[in-house]
């Protein structure tokens, strides 16, 4: 039987190895933060704007992006755990043709959730069809999943509210990336700010101690406005962007998926095919 590694060199050598892939990883200190909701609607909005986006609900235990957008997820990631299906096979779609692949809410099973297991929903992610775009969104805190997924990641977005609380968990996790030399820069967005400059003040406040404390580079991606018309679109199980395109969060998010594709950054960190498979290799042997 083939290895792992050359099974991945296999499938990586028959795909069109030049195309290039960028993988987000979302996460936050504090939960319930938001960072399902721009999750979502950020994919939404980038497959919008022509890119071919994949959406991976890595909430272990406690995925919900599928009950936010509404779809059924008969097949989730433990099952892929657990050998019954391949990661291919359960690829949902969702709106505006974003895939989905979600992570399962059977919290019994996490405790068998070992390294080796997390290893290969990577490996099969770089095997996975010719997206541009992966998102991962994130369980809160720190987690050994959202650690491998984050570390992995081209680029980490941290969502924070402005709450005094919720910025002492994001520097928390700044922190950890920053003393573990696990990423050297982060994106952040201030969510449900109540005005631009209580935004501005959360994420100066971010950017000053990082500078004083921290070695990592952090940069704002933008800010998201409470919006009455996020909670709604939750109930209704539609993703803000499309139901209520013209509410400020929409408009918010709008913004900042236009800053992720005219980022300078955008295709400085981007690996091709081949290179993110090669990268995979090197990591996990
Ligand atoms: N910009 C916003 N304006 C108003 N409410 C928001 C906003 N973003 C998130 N919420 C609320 O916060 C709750 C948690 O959001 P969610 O995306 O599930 O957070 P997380 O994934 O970080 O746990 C949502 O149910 C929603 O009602
Ligand atoms: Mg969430």
């Amino acid at each position: 039987m083939m290895d792992q590694a050359s099974r991945l060199r296999d499938i990586v050598s028959q795909k069109k190895t030049t195309h290039s892939i960028k993988i987000y990883s979302v996460i936050s200190g504090k939960g319930g933060v938001g960072k399902t909701n721009i999750s979502i609607n950020l994919a939404v909005r980038l497959q919008q704007m022509g890119k071919k986006v994949l959406l991976l609900d890595a909430d272990m235990g406690m995925s919900n992006a599928n009950i936010m957008l509404g779809i059924d997820a008969p097949r989730d990631l433990l099952t892929v755990l657990k050998g019954e299906n391949a990661l291919e096979d359960i690829v949902i779609k969702g709106p505006e043709g974003v895939d989905l692949i979600t992570g399962g809410s059977n919290l019994f099973f996490m405790e068998n959730l070992d390294t080796k297991r997390q290893r290969e929903i990577l490996k099969s992610l770089s095997c996975l069809g010719d997206y541009d775009i992966v998102i991962i969104d994130n369980g809160a805190g720190i987690s050994k999943q959202s650690l491998t997924f984050t570390t992995f990641a081209h680029e980490v977005i941290l969502v924070t509210t402005p709450e005094p609380t919720a910025l002492m968990d994001a520097y928390r996790i700044m922190k950890a990336l920053s003393i573990y030399e696990l990423k050297s820069s982060i994106k952040i967005i201030i969510n449900q700010v109540y005005n631009l400059s209580q935004g501005k003040e959360a994420y100066n406040k971010l950017l000053q101690t990082a500078n004083q404390f921290l070695n990592i580079d952090v940069e704002c991606l933008g800010y998201v406005f409470n919006d009455i018309r996020v909670g709604k679109s939750i109930m209704e199980q539609k993703p803000v962007v499309l139901r209520y395109p013209n509410s400020l969060a929409s408009i918010n998010i709008t913004e900042i998926s236009r800053k992720v594709l005219g980022d300078s950054d955008y295709n400085k960190g981007i690996s091709n095919l081949r290179q993110l498979g090669n990268k995979i290799i090197r990591f996990f042997g």
